[in-house]
């Protein structure tokens, strides 16, 4: 049997890149410069699976790619909101992603990003790297407290729930969420979590808020400047999500007034083109979407693409199947 051509839209790790080598006819991306949608169209053409990622715009566009040749598109990564699943299925395809292998890095980055933004850690190391310290005294760079807060999550999945073991369990935190499709009872006795009504309730009684919700067109500025006005004015914003969930310009003014206190964010509306205003803001920490960025699990999530793609191959039905 001839091998499956495969092409792979950006540079993954040496490991799996070797075992797609050695599986497939696969056509990788040396350069780790993101294809066009004019070279994704070609791709489409030219390969029986397409594997793409998170930054990739496989839109109506880019699917109505004539000829297509592709059957199967394996994204690397959770998130699928970059990708136009109606399109894909109307045209046969079968889509991807790789859930559950992310998720306690992305939670770790969540969690490191409320410290650092709580506890000015960044704003302290970049003090001591200019040279300004000039030693210990009872009111420098004083900070707010986690341990014993109140954190409220927008989305109750499963990158929140690991985020709230953390929290509940290792910063006895009081968790309060929202979701419409919340947890079973188990899971939220596990926290001893609370079930708010609405947005607006979890941002009111929140001192940190998390935001855990898929992005897309359905919560696409889910935050905005009438219920951010909502937050404590001593509460920190949380997004290891995406960034279009909340207005940028709602954000960077309440960042500015104090209306809220600080926000850490790992991810950006329309990045990778930062709004330059965030990097103006002492009370932002800000991180180039490192949420599932370790080793391990970028290795993971490359097999979890694998095992997706393998699973087609053989005519089953991969267990991260979307459509
Ligand atoms: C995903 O997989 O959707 C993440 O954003 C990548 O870290």
């Amino acid at each position: 049997m001839s091998k499956l051509k495969v092409i792979v839209s950006r540079a993954w790790p040496a490991e799996v890149e070797a075992t797609l080598k050695e599986k497939y006819d696969v056509q990788l991306n040396e350069t780790d410069v993101a294809m066009s949608k004019d070279e994704m169209k070609q791709a489409l053409g030219n390969c029986d699976a397409f594997l793409p990622t998170v930054t990739d715009p496989v839109d109506a566009e880019v699917l109505s790619a004539e000829p297509l040749r592709t059957r199967f598109i394996g994204n690397f990564g959770v998130g699928f909101n970059h990708i136009d699943l109606d399109a894909a299925k109307a045209r046969g395809l079968t889509v991807t992603n790789t859930p559950e292998v992310l998720t306690d890095c992305t939670a770790d980055i969540a969690m490191t990003l409320l410290l650092t933004a709580a506890r000015r850690t960044s704003e302290g190391e970049r003090h001591l790297r200019a040279n300004a310290w000039t030693g210990w005294r009872p009111t420098h760079l004083l900070a707010t407290k986690v341990t014993g807060k109140t954190l409220g999550m927008i989305g109750m999945g499963r990158i929140a729930q690991a985020m709230a073991k953390r929290a509940h369990h290792g910063f006895g935190m009081k968790i309060i969420f929202v979701d419409p499709y919340p947890p079973s009872d188990e899971v939220i006795q596990e926290f001893n979590a609370t079930r708010c009504e609405s947005i607006d309730e979890v941002l009111a009684n929140s001192d940190f808020v998390s935001i855990h919700c898929p992005g897309g067109k359905e919560t696409y500025h889910l935050l905005n400047k009438e219920n951010l006005s909502k937050m404590k004015s001593s509460a920190f914003l949380i997004n290891s999500a995406r960034g279009d969930v909340v207005d940028n310009d709602a954000l960077i003014e309440a960042l500015k007034n104090g209306t809220i206190a600080g926000a850490g964010l790992d991810v950006f509306e329309g990045e990778p083109n930062l709004d330059k205003r965030f990097l103006e803001l002492e009370n932002a920490v800000l991180l180039p979407h490192l949420g599932s960025a370790s080793t391990e699990t970028r290795i993971a999530m490359g097999n979890r693409v694998l095992e997706n793609l393998a699973a087609f191959e053989a005519g089953d039905t991969p267990r991260d199947k979307l459509v």
